[in-house]
């Protein structure tokens, strides 16, 4: 704007990129409602021992934020690599702000403008979006009509499109279904550039043991992203992390923002790492849980896949957005997400899922939402 224009009191909108103009930022509702069911948190709060423990190395960290946190991260890496296992050090680890900032920086180091990311869709609408801020162009590729991803049909997307970076997430969002490893090595096998499998819920699976960490010896251009803001019950904390070859790790220092992960940040996750076992034994009972809400919206002829995360993707509705809105108006928030005529529900603590399916049996009575076959 110019200095006559600010004097006349003209308002002119300030001069955004022009592949950014128009864009609406990310924005899954954050509603206070009684039941919260829709960014597949974890339901159940930290325990009184892990709070204290948390409190106390805040406490010791804050001693010290005259002086900027160590900027590699190093003891974090460590405790991380640490609770992988498969051999991984803190060479081969990275940590960030939530998993979405690591994304960011693969697309900042492998992506940009003049180069592509491909992703199978439906799937995580943060890797399309990050794709788009960084300039980086995309490829949206199909699943089969069941949502599933055939090795030969992912490699052959992979072969014809010549992606540099590809995402996989396994257990996919918004289906639930996790992403066989054999599609995963048939992508690593044809991809020119880097792979990254999303594994934010990898915990939630019905067989972990099926995690691509298992495939980092053999593809050194695969990437395995992680959170601790879903089975670690941590999401306030925003610590993701990643396995990869030392030299991708590499790679990253070269676009991360100096000092990006706080000494409060660091000492969060590592106090709740000391404490994993006692974290990860809340996945077990949402595991059960879901596989009980999956066989109970079943039960109300509605469709709803088996899934390995924490979360259930269910339909078919002529009219999602009437069920998803009656919901809302009965208190209980899920996500209107993924593909048309289905909507998204986390695992809350079983009376949250009690009062979701007892709402929405109310939903379905009262004949807000048409169901499809
Ligand atoms: C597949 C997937 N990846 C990554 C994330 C980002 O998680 P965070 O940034 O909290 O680590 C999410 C969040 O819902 C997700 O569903």
């Amino acid at each position: 704007m110019t200095r006559a224009q600010a004097e006349r009191g003209e308002q002119t909108a300030p001069p955004v990129r022009a592949d950014l103009a128009g864009r609406h930022p990310y924005g899954a509702p954050q509603l206070d409602v009684p039941v919260r069911l829709n960014t597949n948190e974890n339901p159940y709060p930290p325990s009184a021992a892990l709070v204290a423990d948390i409190a106390a190395a805040a406490a010791d960290a804050a001693g010290h934020l005259n002086r900027y946190p160590d900027r590699d991260a190093v003891a974090l890496r460590e405790a991380l690599a640490d609770y992988l296992g498969h051999g991984l050090t803190s060479a081969s680890t990275w940590a960030a702000n939530g998993s979405n900032e690591i994304i960011q920086q693969i697309l900042q180091a492998f992506g940009g403008p003049g180069r592509s990311a491909l992703g199978f869709e439906p799937s995580y609408s943060m890797h399309p979006l990050i794709s788009q801020t960084t300039a980086t162009g995309w490829i949206a590729a199909d699943r089969a009509s069941d949502f599933g991803l055939d090795p030969a049909d992912a490699a052959a997307a992979v072969t014809r499109h010549r992606p540099d970076v590809v995402f996989l997430t396994s257990p996919n969002n918004p289906t639930g279904s996790a992403t066989p490893l054999q599609v995963i090595d048939a992508v690593c096998a044809v991809a020119p550039g880097m792979v990254v499998v999303d594994e934010a819920y990898a915990e939630f699976s019905r067989d972990p043991s099926q995690t691509a960490l298992t495939l980092l010896p053999r593809y050194p251009r695969l990437i395995v992203v992680r959170t601790m803001s879903k089975a670690f019950a941590l999401a306030g904390a925003r610590v993701g992390y990643l396995a990869a070859d030392p030299a991708v790790v590499q790679a990253l220092l070269l676009v991360r923002l100096p000092y990006h992960l706080s000494a409060l940040t660091q000492a969060a996750a590592l106090a709740a790492l000391r404490h994993s076992a006692e974290l990860l034994s809340s996945v077990a009972a949402i595991r059960t849980e879901r596989d009980a809400l999956v066989g109970s919206l079943r039960g109300l002829g509605l469709t709803a896949g088996d899934s390995d995360a924490n979360f259930v993707l269910f339909g078919r509705f002529a009219d999602r957005h009437q069920v998803w809105q009656a919901l809302l108006d009965r208190g209980v928030l899920i996500r209107e997400t993924g593909p048309d005529q289905w909507l998204r529900v986390s695992i809350g603590l079983p009376a949250e899922n009690a009062t979701f399916l007892a709402e929405l049996r109310n939903v379905l009575d009262g004949r807000a939402g048409t169901v499809l076959p």
